[in-house]
């Protein structure tokens, strides 16, 4: 049976103290390393799987308080809740009275933690003073931060980046003030917002916030294996690391990484007929989630990854991808996908 190599684990290498365990509320975390919010990628399915390969907490993907608030279907969709793990809902919003709405109805829906986005970057969500366009604004991010506590009695945290930019490094202050306020954890992005994802995430820059507050610290930003993990939180000093891109077509990648943080054994990479039974599982709880005509669209960037992950071992045959990710009838892209898998030819070494 083929075995998908996995380069980032060397289980010899990982012995050091374990991290303290965490807590947001009552839910003690089964390890430290978590999955971050990705908009468009980490929903109800994806979740399901990284919690199932044991992924310490997933979180959704961003969901606009004011359009759930009004009933959008999309924001609905992102309440899904993954099986396996609490139900961690991330909000975004730039008025106090969407954010305590979005949080009712949060709750209301089966959330178990609420998330505050006051990290993302995009144009259309800083325009209107959300995502890291608070960071410029402590007041009203206080204020966001304020009404969403006082609209639930869920464990209220918040995720956000160094600042806006450099002459702007104030997430030491707003994470005091949100401690202080009732947060119980916060995740930093080691980026400013002018930076958005250019250059390399400044893991260092994260440090003053531990310093600053008493609740946990998630250190964030291009942690990709079990290495950069450990280079982030000795950077840091944070409690606990969040992947995000680099677990793309490895949803397996965050369990092993809190795995091995916790100095526990280090679940096996799946093998290449375990990844072939997930890709097809993962296709199927796509379609279940949003249906076959979008779902096949939405599917395609997972299985470019996923293919993404076998090319590293294997050599993948580009026709069939080609085909595998352009398919519009839905019914035909399991069979195209067994045929991918069946034909790729391993790689000389
Ligand atoms: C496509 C994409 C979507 C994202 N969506 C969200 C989101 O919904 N909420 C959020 O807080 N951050 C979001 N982020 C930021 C990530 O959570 C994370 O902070 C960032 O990607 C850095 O971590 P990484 O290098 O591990 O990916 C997104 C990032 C990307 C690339």
């Amino acid at each position: 049976m083929a075995i998908i190599q996995s380069a980032s684990f060397d289980c010899t290498k990982n012995m050091h103290t374990p991290l303290q365990k965490i807590s947001i509320g009552n839910y003690e975390l089964p390890n430290n390393a978590l999955l971050a919010p990705l908009s468009g990628i980490t929903d109800k399915s994806f979740r399901t799987i990284a919690a199932r390969y044991g992924a310490g907490m997933v979180v959704s993907e961003m969901i606009a308080s004011a359009a759930l608030t009004n009933g959008h279907a999309d924001m609905a969709r992102r309440l899904g809740k993954p099986d396996n793990l609490p139900h961690m809902v991330q909000l975004a919003g730039c008025e106090a009275k969407w954010m305590a709405e979005g949080a009712r109805i949060a709750e209301e829906s089966g959330a178990d933690i609420i998330d505050i986005n006051m990290g993302c970057p995009s144009k259309r969500v800083t325009n209107g003073y959300a995502g890291s366009a608070l960071m410029r604004v402590p007041d009203k991010a206080q204020e966001l931060i304020e009404a969403v506590l006082g609209a639930t009695s869920l464990p209220v945290t918040l995720k956000m980046r160094l600042g806006w930019n450099d002459e702007l490094l104030n997430a030491p202050d707003i994470a005091v003030a949100a401690a202080n306020a009732g947060i119980k954890l916060i995740t930093i992005h080691g980026r400013t917002r002018q930076q958005f994802y250019k250059d390399h995430a400044r893991w260092h820059l994260i440090k003053p916030v531990v310093e600053a507050v008493d609740v946990p610290v998630v250190a964030n930003g291009d942690i990709v294996d079990l290495s950069t993990a450990q280079k982030a939180l000795e950077q840091s000093g944070a409690a606990a690391v969040m992947i995000g891109r680099g677990a793309q077509g490895k949803p397996w990648l965050v369990g092993q990484v809190g795995a091995a943080l916790a100095n526990k054994p280090v679940p096996a990479t799946p093998n290449f007929e375990e990844i072939r039974a997930l890709v097809q599982e993962h296709y199927q709880l796509m379609m279940e989630e949003y249906g076959e005509g979008l779902g096949v669209r939405c599917a395609r960037k997972h299985l470019g990854w996923y293919f993404e992950t076998l090319a590293e071992t294997f050599v993948v045959n580009e026709g069939l991808r080609k085909a595998v990710l352009t398919e519009k009838e839905a019914s035909n892209v399991p069979r195209l996908i067994d045929e991918t898998f069946d034909s790729v030819e391993r790689r000389a070494a």
